[in-house]
């Protein structure tokens, strides 16, 4: 694919949407960003988020997060929905963008279903791969930004932002697999995944993921680029 797929990853209040919000505006303003646009070479910059960057995803999300009914929602179901808002995604945002050279920042992808329902709920590792595989036609990151951060720290910060959803009423156990899970991803795809430290202030975090994004800038469109 001609365009560049970088997701943030990590556990809640770890400030992946803050800092993809970030990174899209620094992009921007880049010279080296601006100078590929101009080439034609990237036509423009997309934000997104799993679940919900679709429309059919938005009723997924509402779903999944807000889902209140008698019996709990099993974890086979869960799943299946965030399998089936990622085959949407794909297919209807992700995969178009791409394929005009566009890069597609993303909100969760791939290893948030390894991590939460696999690590976190305890479903088989290999059957989640596969599914991922169907729902994304075998599409993985460029790069995969993992904003590292201590489960309950991210849990006291997401308690400052009012009532939890669905996903964050799950006990600190559960969170803390979740947070295993991504360490785990990490080690087995260091080709893919940068781990940054999330819990430094947010300015110096967005320098960090500006300072990987750059080298990858680099290292992508080398011959495009000027210095
Ligand atoms: P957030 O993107 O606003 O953090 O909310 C999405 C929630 O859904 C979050 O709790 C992580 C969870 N999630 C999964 O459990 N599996 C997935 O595959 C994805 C994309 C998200």
């Amino acid at each position: 694919m001609p365009g560049k797929l970088v997701v943030f990853e990590g556990v809640e209040g770890c400030g992946k949407s803050t800092q993809l919000k970030g990174l899209h505006a620094a992009l921007q303003a880049s010279d080296r960003l601006r100078q590929l646009q101009r080439q034609g070479v990237v036509p423009a910059l997309l934000t997104t988020r799993e679940p919900g960057g679709t429309e059919l995803g938005l009723g997924l999300r509402q779903l999944l997060l807000g889902y209140q009914g008698t019996a709990p929602m099993a974890s086979r179901a869960e799943l299946l929905l965030y399998a089936a808002d990622r085959a949407q995604h794909v297919e209807e945002v992700i995969k178009p963008a791409l394929a005009q050279g566009c890069w597609v920042l993303c909100d969760r992808y791939i290893d948030s279903t390894v991590a939460y329902q696999g690590y976190g709920r305890g479903l088989d590792l290999a059957l989640i791969d596969q599914l991922n595989a169907v729902a994304t036609g075998g599409l993985v990151p460029d790069l995969t930004l993992w904003l590292k951060l201590d489960a309950a720290t991210g849990l006291a910060r997401t308690q400052q932002r009012g009532a939890a959803d669905r996903m964050e009423q799950a006990d600190l156990a559960f969170h803390q697999r979740v947070q295993r899970g991504f360490e785990t991803l990490a080690t087995q795809h260091p080709d893919r995944i940068v781990a940054i430290d999330a819990a430094a202030p947010v300015e110096a975090v967005a320098a960090d993921i500006f300072a990987v994004v750059e080298g990858y800038l680099q290292q992508w469109y080398e011959p495009n680029l000027t210095a």
